[in-house]
């Protein structure tokens, strides 16, 4: 793989994820999918209290499906949001993740946004499974991001149902090469 493309901050997250895996009975998950190329990523996350009683992400982890740039910026975005509270979390944006990374190429730069809808999802997830006032901002952003799963989702689908009829009009002789 070419390090030509990719800072070395990209490339070291690239090959040594920070924080991947998943959490055991995490607070929150935020599940997300990239509307341009299908990627998937998820977040969990544990929440804790600071030392001032405020809630804070005592422990996050990633999976991610997808491109170098996608895992890169999950990496560095658990690094930038464990031990910060919920309100500084969901202000981390694409900017400060591309930043840490030293940049991104400009065609990778929507792979950054993945990761920040990610931490969102998650923390929207926690608030709503503990019934904790929800920001109007956090709100519009999650009800973005399903709309868009939903796209993603439905495309899939209609793949998979075009796949099956070409596959079932390929002759059966066809079929065994
Ligand atoms: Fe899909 Fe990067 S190309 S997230």
């Amino acid at each position: 793989m070419s390090t030509r493309i990719y800072t070395k901050e990209v490339m070291e997250h690239f090959r040594n994820p920070h924080n991947f895996g998943k959490i055991k009975n995490p607070d929150g998950i935020g599940r997300v999918g990239n509307i341009i190329c299908g990627d998937v990523m998820y977040i969990y996350i544990k929440v804790g209290r600071n030392n001032k009683k405020r809630e804070i992400i005592k422990d996050i982890k990633f999976e991610t499906f997808g491109c170098v740039a996608a895992l890169a910026t999950s990496s560095v975005i658990t690094d930038l949001a464990q031990g910060k509270t919920l309100d500084q979390a969901m202000m981390i944006g694409k900017s400060r993740i591309t930043k840490s990374l030293g940049g991104l190429p400009p065609i990778k730069l929507h792979c950054s946004v993945l990761a920040v809808d990610a931490l969102s999802e998650a923390i929207y997830d926690y608030l709503s499974k503990n019934k904790k006032q929800i920001p109007g901002d956090l709100k519009l952003k999650h009800d973005r991001i399903q709309k868009e799963l939903n796209i993603i989702e439905k495309r899939y689908q209609e793949y998979t149902n075009l796949e099956k009829e070409i596959l079932n009009n390929v002759p059966k002789n066809k079929k065994k090469k």
